[in-house]
């Protein structure tokens, strides 16, 4: 397997005449976590929904996990969104309305079935590691604090233990308790899996 898991190579993003990122390389090794640091509008989030195949690059390559992701067909994306996740900056936008915090959590181990049945123990092992009580699993995200809510992003996107995680700013809303927490298990899923 490659030590290498994202390879980005002179990637250029546009919306319309903006021209948003500009000649963008950087290398990521497996078990590295790689932090990313620019203003606000400089194009962080572009950069990691380029990375999940979510924004269509003007050129260059992406290459995250053994597939390039620009030129990739539907078939491959499906897999490759299995193994890398991105946690999004905006988790209220991300978190469906009518869905239980673990009906979404069982969504993402089993999306055909979003039935927390026998991934019961599973959902509150990730809820727990991000701070959240395992009962959380049976309340639905407006119940939560915008932080709170945060860390349910975070717990979904580790609960299928996934080879990258691209976290956009996931600990931006977080109370200052919690954040050491929320990055370290984060950091540990990487590191383990990645
Ligand atoms: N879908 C879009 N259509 C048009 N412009 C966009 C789109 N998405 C982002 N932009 C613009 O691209 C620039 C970079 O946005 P981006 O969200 O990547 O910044 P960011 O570095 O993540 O900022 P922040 O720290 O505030 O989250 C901004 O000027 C933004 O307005
Ligand atoms: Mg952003």
């Amino acid at each position: 397997m490659s030590d290498t898991i994202v390879n980005v190579e002179g990637l250029n993003v546009s919306f319309g005449s903006a021209h948003v990122l500009k000649d963008v390389s950087l290398s990521v090794d497996r078990s590295r976590t790689v932090g990313v640091v620019g203003e606000s509008g400089s194009g962080k989030s572009t950069l990691a929904k380029a990375m999940v195949g979510l924004v269509r690059p003007s050129s260059g390559q992406v290459w995250v996990d053994g597939i390039d992701v620009a030129t990739a067909s539907r078939r491959e994306l499906a897999a490759y969104r299995r193994r890398v996740q991105m946690i999004p900056q905006d988790p209220f936008s991300s978190l469906s309305p009518r869905q239980t915090v673990g009906q979404a959590l069982a969504e993402a181990v089993d999306p055909r079935r979003a039935r927390v049945g026998r991934h019961r123990d599973l959902i509150a092992h990730w809820l727990e590691q991000v701070g959240l009580p395992a009962d959380a699993m049976h309340r639905y995200p407006y119940e939560f604090s915008g932080g709170q809510r945060q860390r349910v992003a975070i717990a979904r996107g580790l609960v299928i233990e996934p080879s990258l995680v691209i976290a956009d700013e996931i600990t931006s809303r977080s109370t200052c308790p919690s954040r050491p927490r929320s990055s370290s298990s984060s950091r540990r899923s990487s590191s383990r899996s990645a």
